[in-house]
């Protein structure tokens, strides 16, 4: 016994934890959902302490499906939704205030101020994002401002901030650890991604004491060892990422040029740029895929923020669907000859077109339309939206002469909906280029696990990992030219009818 490791997967809409063994075989897998909170429109909040709970009761049952207990685990890796932020005190661990998630809109006129006075270039330069709510900083603010007393109690280093991260790191080490890593804390809006520190300037533009934020380390480090009281036992965390980086790391895409996209409650699209910082002219973000050993892996990423929510969207909003798993098949029945768009702006528009007061739009519904074709324009509308990705990608990384290696042309897929056989070749068909899903689909979790498990010398390094990667299927694209175009033009038009800018 010995030797197995923990992936904690803390994502949008549930907690998962997945046991590894040595030779990076899942051998249990625990899940959780917890509640969503909506208490306005374009507002998600989350409360910590349902994630904390669907987090232990995750790691209990995955624990239980390996026939281990928490003494057997060698190490642990965490990877978390990203952006999302926690505020806590200090000395109990306990939260001020429900999470904001990063889906969560209500900052959209800070930023629109701050873009006002002329200040995006400033944080972009800095942190390669963009004045969009979707990032922690605006919303880290917002609750210093309107939670009473918040403002004081930061000055006086009572309370801690951190994204989901943090927060579980704090509550698995008894509170002796106060830590992020590189990936998370560079979607933070505050976070220098040359100098790799946290930004005096910037703190002052969103008045944020420095008090309030954690140490950044390395995404392999000593991040702390968790209490018998919090895990059962005392482990180390020697891994952490944000999700969409781990996903990137479980996909071996190490080599500048290779792209992973995730879908998710979103779809998140991440090219390695390699030591580059490269800067996009298409609205993509600059960010760090991972740092190891001190030395950064810059990406471009593309964030779409609606992909499996739609999906979501279909069974528990208009309850055209039963199961999230019937949505492929259901679209493969849909009328050819019906061109219906669904643009699933719930919570705005991300890349690349950042348009947070956006709002959903269906296009083309005729007396026929029915649940088959909400499911398939549910679907394609994360094809449509990858490839407006991939565009833009593609333009970024090919100026300056660089070449998109055989690798770029590739896109390597995982999360939920890559399961879909008819929705990965739809994507091929829209992006015209070949889709590889890999053998494991749970590549985030297998990210932070690779993440925690080299470090502890357990699984071999990045070379090793890279050539054990194997394919599951490729799909090749099997549309013809004259129906992608049309298509992609309908696309197109309902995105400018739905855009509240040009
Ligand atoms: O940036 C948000 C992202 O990290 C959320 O990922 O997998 O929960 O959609 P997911």
């Amino acid at each position: 016994m010995g030797g197995f490791v923990l992936a904690i997967d803390q994502g949008t809409t549930s907690s998962r934890a997945i046991v590894f063994d040595r030779s990076m075989r899942i051998v249990g897998v625990g899940q959780q959902e917890f509640p969503q909170i909506f208490p306005k429109s374009g507002w998600v909040e989350h409360d910590p302490e349902a994630i904390w709970a669907s987090v232990t009761h995750s790691i209990h049952d995955a624990l239980a499906r390996a026939r281990i207990t928490a003494a057997d685990i060698a190490a642990i890796g965490i990877t978390n939704q990203r952006e999302t932020v926690v505020v806590w005190n200090r000395a109990t661990g306990k939260p001020i205030h429900n999470a904001i998630v990063w889906q969560d809109r209500r900052t959209a006129s800070t930023c629109e101020k701050l873009k006002a006075d002329g200040l995006e270039k400033t944080f972009t330069e800095k942190t390669g994002l963009l004045l969009d709510p979707y990032f922690s900083g605006t919303k880290l603010a917002w609750l210093l401002y309107h939670v009473e007393g918040a403002r004081a109690r930061a000055e006086k280093g009572e309370l801690c901030f951190g994204t989901i991260d943090s927060f579980l790191i704090f509550r698995l080490t008894g509170g002796k650890s106060f830590v992020t890593d590189a990936t998370n804390a560079s979607r933070t809006l505050i976070f220098n991604i040359a100098t790799q520190d946290w930004d005096g300037d910037l703190l002052k533009l969103l008045n944020i004491p420095a008090s309030l934020l954690p140490e950044v380390k390395d995404c392999a480090a000593d991040f702390g060892v968790t209490t018998t009281e919090s895990f059962g036992a005392e482990v180390p965390i020697l891994g952490v990422a944000g999700d969409q980086q781990a996903a990137t790391i479980g996909q071996a895409c190490f080599e500048p040029g290779m792209v992973k996209s995730t879908y998710g409650t979103g779809c998140f699209a991440l090219i390695n740029t390699g030591e580059d910082m490269v800067r996009s002219k298409n609205r993509l973000l600059t960010t760090v895929a991972y740092r190891l050993d001190g030395k950064v892996t810059y990406a471009l990423e593309g964030s779409i923020f609606v992909a499996g929510a739609a999906v979501q969207w279909l069974r528990d909003g208009i309850k055209v669907i039963g199961d999230a798993a019937e949505t492929g098949r259901l679209a493969a029945e849909a009328d050819p000859n019906q061109q219906v768009y669904l643009v699933p702006a719930f919570t705005g528009m991300g890349a690349p077109w950042w348009d947070p007061e956006a709002r959903g739009a269906i296009f083309g519904m005729t007396r026929n339309t029915g649940p088959a074709e909400f499911a398939r324009a549910a679907l394609e509308a994360v094809c449509y939206q990858t490839r407006d990705l991939l565009d833009a990608m593609q333009k970024d990384w090919a100026k300056d002469g660089r070449e998109a290696g055989d690798q770029a042309m590739v896109l390597r897929v995982d999360g939920g909906m890559s399961a879909s056989d008819w929705t990965m070749q739809r994507l091929s068909d829209i992006l015209d280029a070949p889709v590889d899903r890999p053998a494991i689909i749970e590549t985030t979790a297998l990210g932070a696990a690779f993440l925690a498990a080299s470090r502890a010398g357990l699984w071999p390094g990045c070379d090793d990992f890279a050539k054990a990667w194997a394919r599951d299927e490729r799909f090749t694209p099997a549309m013809d030219e004259a129906t992608r175009t049309q298509k992609l033009r309908g696309w197109r038009e309902a995105v400018k009818r739905t855009l509240t800018h040009s």
